[in-house]
């Protein structure tokens, strides 16, 4: 068991990759994990764009300057939630599918990050032609790490966990 929480811990955000593109079917696997994330009312707002064009990832690319990772990963996802679908928690029930996307990324020895998207929306419905009651929230950059990144510091249990009320220490 412990050893599945520190397979959860071991995720890490990666942003350099190796040029060979990971199978198709091994990117269609973790979105068919993703499908498996909670949603309310089992609503499943998500839809995965799978961008493997080198063109449009490089568009992509240049949506703002943390975007970057995806010029050199082989392969993105863009995850576009359906507002009509799930109107009080569809952020909540696309972030729900991209952790569990990365998740099985990481589960398949694959690379991944989460592109922030929500600054650039018209932008990316315009160049992937996504309808207008779906926002795109994130894009995944994915590919074969080439990184071994230390792990981001952790504010500390004792200031995240409170007991009944909030700031009643429990730790
Ligand atoms: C909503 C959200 C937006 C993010 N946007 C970016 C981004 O645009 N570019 C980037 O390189 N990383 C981005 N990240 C990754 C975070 O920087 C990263 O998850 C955080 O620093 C913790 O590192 P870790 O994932 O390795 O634990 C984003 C993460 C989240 C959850």
């Amino acid at each position: 068991m412990d050893d599945h929480l520190e397979f959860l811990k071991s995720r890490r955000s990666i942003r350099r990759f190796k040029r060979d593109p990971p199978p198709l079917e091994m990117i269609l696997k973790a979105i068919d994990v993703a499908r498996y994330a909670p949603s309310a009312r089992n609503s499943q707002p998500w839809r995965f764009i799978v961008v493997n064009d080198p063109l449009l990832k490089d568009r992509l690319a240049e949506i703002h300057p943390w975007a970057r990772p995806l010029k050199e990963a082989p392969v993105s996802v863009v995850v576009a939630c359906h507002v009509d679908e799930s109107p009080t928690s569809y952020m909540l029930d696309c972030a729900n599918a991209i952790i569990y996307l990365l998740l099985a990324l990481h589960a398949l020895g694959l690379g991944a990050v989460w592109i922030q998207a929500l600054r650039n929306v018209e932008e990316l419905r315009t160049l992937l032609n996504i309808p207008n009651n779906a926002i795109p929230v994130a894009v995944i950059a994915i590919g074969y790490p080439d990184e071994k990144p230390e792990p981001r510091p952790r504010r500390p249990m004792s200031e995240v966990v409170f007991l009944n009320k909030y700031g009643h220490r429990l730790i």
